[in-house]
């Protein structure tokens, strides 16, 4: 049972990702089980400041855990972004009778949360986006569903690069992380894999490999290349140019960021919008919502935002060793 003010916000902000939907769903329920109201806020921080909300019940999030998307849609507010904004959302959750608000996004999202908390509305990120790129969390919901979209696809993709001894280079998203390229890479055999994190000379990474795996008898390539890299079409031509192997390009794009959750999205969402609201009821803002070691935990936000991303050597260098 909570004491005090008896609602709850919630809001996704920023990109969508699959899973999102499972929070909200996970958030509405906890706080409904522990008799408070919740609002579900709409376009992200606009919701705030238009006023947009609605009362959601149980029924509010029926059949939804298994939907891509948000269905609080979503978006990136300029307006949020200036301190008359935050202190107009401020008001208004307080004139809901707010006792905190969950925020479901990624980092600019979590800077939303920590001003608004700063306006005195205890707010707890939860880190939603596919990219994965949240420092202080090993896991980001939509990470899962993403790459499990890509290997569809970049297996399809396969398919007609085997049927023309051609090398297909796939563009994924991820500007400034490339853990989407590294690990859907490493799960669909590709020959080079290309991330922001790391320098990517195409001679000595893509086009030297490209040659020794032909020679082997490999007739057929994949290249993986992440958005924050870029140039795919220019890496596709290069290759064909210096390797004779005919080449395309493909940008997979938004399909990404659609789509039915995976198990593990809908899992760590629930668990996560679960968190967030046992934190609120007790009180507790200005955090935000982690998997570290595979558990559940929760930290300060301006810790959170501070922290730098790891990126994952040990996992890059199994790439290198087994992509020949
Ligand atoms: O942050 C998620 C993400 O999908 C990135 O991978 C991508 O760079 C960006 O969002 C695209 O944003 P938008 O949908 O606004 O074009």
């Amino acid at each position: 049972m909570c004491d005090n003010a008896n609602s709850i916000a919630v809001l996704t902000s920023g990109g969508d990702a699959p899973g999102m939907n499972a929070a909200v769903r996970a958030v509405v329920r906890s706080a409904i089980n522990r008799n408070l109201q919740v609002y579900g806020v709409k376009r992200g921080y606009n919701g705030l400041l238009n006023g947009d909300v609605i009362q959601m019940n149980l029924r509010s999030v029926s059949d939804i855990i298994n939907r891509g998307g948000t269905v609080l849609y979503t978006a990136r507010s300029e307006e949020y972004n200036t301190p008359e904004g935050v202190k107009k959302a401020a008001d208004y959750c307080r004139s809901l009778g707010v006792k905190g608000v969950v925020v479901i996004g990624g980092d600019g999202s979590f800077r939303g949360a920590r001003d608004l908390s700063g306006a005195g509305i205890p707010c707890v990120g939860i880190p939603g986006t596919i990219d994965n790129d949240i420092a202080c969390s090993e896991y980001t919901i939509g990470f899962d569903t993403a790459m499990n979209t890509v290997l569809e696809n970049v297996d399809k993709i396969r398919d007609t690069a085997q049927s023309h001894d051609r090398c297909s280079v796939v563009e994924v998203m991820g500007r400034r992380c490339g853990d989407i390229a590294l690990q859907t890479g490493i799960a669909c055999g590709a020959t080079s894999i290309l991330v922001p994190e790391k320098p990517h000379d195409l001679d000595s990474m893509v086009i030297d490999k490209i040659i020794k795996t032909k020679a082997t008898g490999k007739k057929h390539f994949i290249v993986v290349v992440a958005e924050g890299v870029g140039g795919t079409s220019e890496i596709a031509k290069y290759i064909e140019e210096k390797t004779g192997i005919e080449s395309r390009a493909t940008i997979l794009g938004h399909v990404q960021r659609g789509g039915c959750p995976t198990l593990r999205d809908r899992v760590v969402a629930s668990a996560m919008g679960h968190h967030a609201v046992d934190l609120i009821c007790n009180n507790i803002g200005t955090r935000v919502v982690a998997m570290q070691k595979g558990n559940i935990v929760d930290l300060d936000i301006s810790e959170a935002l501070s922290m730098k991303r790891v990126f994952d050597e040990e996992l890059y260098n199994i790439a290198m060793d087994v992509s020949i």
